[in-house]
């Protein structure tokens, strides 16, 4: 019986930063963002944005067409959590109104904790396929001013269900899996902003790439030459293209540079302006695919995971005869449209901006304007509210 992605939809932040902004402000030749890392624009987040509130704005729109009926266990994805016990997701199916009778847990590694959750979502299914799985993956990229990592910021959270027979993605086995110790991107528990080290963590991809692939040829997966598309974890999406020009030396793929480049373009393309968004990027990249390419129908893809620290996984997944009905592409397209325009100084007031950690009242500004927001912190709670929508 086929398990994967029966739905997917996605939400971002409230305003968008251009690059052209950033290289104004520090001086930066532009086409270093455009060209050398595949960045145009950020998305930032409002005051009263957080991962729970884009969350549960990702996933609002599966609530609505399949109801919570059959949703019986939430699994959350992110690396950059607003607790340290308690789940982002029991926030979430409270905003969502899903049943009592439902278990919610969060999972972290880096950027892969998505495909962690997709997989065990998959196993739930396959035990009990009556059932379905809401899978969320919600991030906000954040790097310290002026540091090599500012330019590749962003925010966005994707929520799937995963469900038996699904109408978009089946989900394959066997899995490559890679596990190796590395200090190449961490964020310490006193910290509010991750730090990394840019070039090991390229070199460790790569390595990771090599490392799943070999796994994903021993373990019985596919040929290279069969996939037709390839959907890699996006940092900064010029490290998809750099993984797939890796992976087709590495596999001997007989591909042309240009067809090693379009093979990958379609999947960059929301990535491109909404930056990093941690565990959503791969699954915003497969979004972009979907919503860019029409020829997918009943094709294999590729998908790369990788999670600094660090776990990787390469895996197979068919495109569901006819899906293109169940794609939510006119919302995804209007999430990144209606985005706010940010000029420098607003953005840097809001990344300066800190929640007091010492249990004070704080109430924040009416600033976002998607359909759920955080309203403060109350005795060192964090209180959210559905918004009655503004005109
Ligand atoms: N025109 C075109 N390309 C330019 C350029 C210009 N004017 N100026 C620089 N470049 C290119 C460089 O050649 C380089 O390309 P290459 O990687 O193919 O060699 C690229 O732009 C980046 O330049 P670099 O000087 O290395 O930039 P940087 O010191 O700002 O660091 C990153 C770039 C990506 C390493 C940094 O942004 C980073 O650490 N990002 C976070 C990565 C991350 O999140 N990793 C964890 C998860 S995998």
């Amino acid at each position: 019986m086929p398990i994967g992605i029966h739905d997917l939809s996605f939400a971002t932040g409230h305003y968008v930063l251009e690059h052209a902004e950033l290289a104004r402000a520090y001086g930066v030749d532009i086409d270093k963002f455009h060209l050398g890392i595949g960045q145009e624009a950020m998305s930032v987040l409002a005051a009263d944005e957080d991962i729970v509130t884009m969350a549960a704005a990702a996933a609002q729109p599966i609530v609505d067409r399949h109801g919570t009926g059959d949703i019986r266990t939430v699994l959350l994805a992110t690396e950059t959590a607003v607790d340290q016990a308690k789940s982002a997701g029991v926030y979430v199916h409270s905003l969502l109104g899903l049943p009592a009778a439902t278990r919610v847990v969060e999972l972290k590694q880096a950027c892969y904790g998505a495909t962690a959750a997709l997989q065990f979502a998959a196993a739930l299914v396959a035990r009990e396929p009556s059932q379905r799985v809401l899978v969320i993956a919600t991030d906000v990229a954040r790097y310290d001013l002026e540091s090599p990592g500012e330019s590749t910021q962003g925010a966005a959270a994707v929520a799937m269900l995963v469900a038996a027979d699904p109408a978009i993605l089946r989900v394959e086995s066997p899995s490559g899996l890679f596990t190796a110790d590395i200090m190449d991107f961490w964020r310490p528990n006193y910290r509010s902003t991750a730090l990394v080290d840019g070039r090991t963590s390229i070199t460790a991809y790569l390595q990771a790439v090599e490392g799943a692939w070999k796994d994903y040829g021993e373990q019985g997966g596919r040929a290279i030459d069969e996939f037709s598309a390839f959907c890699y974890h996006q940092p900064f999406t010029k490290m998809a293209h750099k993984a797939h020009r890796h992976l087709a030396e590495f596999a001997s793929l007989a591909d042309t540079p240009n067809e090693l480049h379009t093979a990958v373009l379609p999947t960059t393309l929301y990535n491109r302006v909404i930056g990093n968004s941690y565990t959503a990027s791969l699954y915003l990249g497969l979004a972009a695919l979907l919503d860019h390419r029409t020829d997918l129908d009943g094709r294999p893809l590729a998908m790369f995971s990788y999670g600094s620290g660090s776990v990787a996984e390469f895996f197979g997944a068919t495109v569901v005869p006819g899906h293109r009905e169940h794609l939510r592409t006119a919302g995804n397209r209007s999430a990144v449209n209606r985005r706010t325009p940010i000029d420098f100084a607003g953005y840097r007031a809001l990344h300066e901006q800190t929640l007091p950690t010492d249990g004070r009242d704080h109430e924040l500004p009416v600033e976002g304007s998607g359909p759920f927001r955080l309203l403060g912190l109350s005795g060192h709670k964090r209180i959210y509210q559905a918004r009655a929508h503004r005109s």
